[in-house]
């Protein structure tokens, strides 16, 4: 019998629609139990994990059965691909199905960046009246800079038309006649820092994107712009983008993916709610609504590879 282990939450809907003939083990809190997932781990075919499973070498080597990977989301960083690839197990990411909920968290964060919501909110419920004291600026005529140009750049970028927003991006991997096509100019890194009011990250945590923001980066942005990361932490140098807040490099900005998850104490402590910025707990593509996409679509992908399998 094909044995399926799922190691965090799944759209309890979308888990009814799982094969009848699997065996299904589904233990949501899985992934923080190490001990359980190297001694489980050799019975399995299949595995459905979000990020916080690491699939690293060390643990897939147990996995003696298993043949396929249903990630509840897009980024790979939490398994080694290189392995699976070498290995003959199958990864399946849930590709574009929660592009929607990241793209309107961009947009979010930029008004409320612009507008200085959160600053503005506070000093309110706290009696003063900000009205002319506090700076805030239109989305309209600014410039965005998408740093990366895939699935959800590509959601941002329809969002962002609506505000008569101009688009720039920075992906080399891209073709000019694929960003032609999107009417999106395609530009270097440089000509990001130069031109953007508003940086948005959406490119994969790897060697080349580790760091790419850091202190060189930021000190190079002409318009103090305001930075959304919505794609994996380890992108921004953490130390370096308050740097650049408290120097005035920068005029804002978003978070949602840390360099350690939960977000760390020392960063924390920095944090005060007199800045213009917002820290959410990488959430930004978890909606009730891609929640069900992403859920439905991994065991409908699930039940069409492993059934192939059956006895
Ligand atoms: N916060 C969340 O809840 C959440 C949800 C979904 C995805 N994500 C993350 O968002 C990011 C983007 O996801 P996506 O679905 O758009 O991915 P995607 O694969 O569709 O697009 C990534 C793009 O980055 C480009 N790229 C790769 N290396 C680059 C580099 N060095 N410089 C510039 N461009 C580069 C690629 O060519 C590609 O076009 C990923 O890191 C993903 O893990 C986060």
């Amino acid at each position: 019998m094909i044995k399926i282990l799922i190691t965090e939450f799944l759209n309890q809907e979308a888990l009814k629609n799982l094969h009848q003939d699997f065996n299904i083990t589904y233990r949501s809190e899985a992934w923080s139990d190490k001990d359980y997932l190297e001694k489980e781990i050799p019975n399995f075919d299949g595995i459905i994990v979000r990020n916080k499973t690491k699939l690293d070498k060390f643990l897939l080597e147990k996995a003696l059965k298993l043949k396929f990977i249903g990630r509840l989301g897009v980024g790979l960083d939490n398994i080694d691909t290189e392995y699976c690839k070498n290995n003959n197990i199958f990864v399946q990411p849930a590709t574009g199905m929660n592009a929607d909920s990241v793209a309107e968290y961009v947009i979010n964060s930029s008004l409320t960046l612009l507008k200085k919501t959160t600053i503005v909110n506070v000093q309110t419920q706290n009696g003063k009246w900000p009205r002319t004291t506090i700076n805030t600026m239109e989305i309209s005529g600014k410039t965005l800079g998408l740093i990366g140009f895939g699935n959800i750049s590509k959601k941002v970028l329809k969002l962002a038309n609506a505000f008569d927003v101009s688009t720039i991006t920075f992906d080399p991997y891209v073709s000019l006649e694929e960003t032609n096509s999107h009417n999106v100019r395609k530009v270097s890194f440089e000509e990001i820092l130069n031109f953007a009011d508003i940086i948005s990250i959406h490119v994969p945590l790897n060697n080349e994107t580790k760091y790419m923001f850091n202190n060189e980066s930021f000190i190079k942005m002409k318009k103090k712009p305001i930075i959304i990361n919505s794609s994996r932490g380890g992108i921004i140098n953490e130390t370096d983008l308050l740097n650049a807040y408290f120097n005035n490099n920068i005029s804002g900005f978003a978070l949602d993916v840390f360099e350690s998850e939960p977000v760390n104490e020392t960063f924390l402590s920095k944090i005060t709610n007199e800045m213009n910025c917002i820290l959410t707990p990488h959430n930004a593509g978890v909606t009730e609504e891609s929640n069900e996409r992403v859920s439905k679509f991994i065991i409908k992908k699930t039940n069409e590879f492993l059934q192939n399998f059956k006895d």
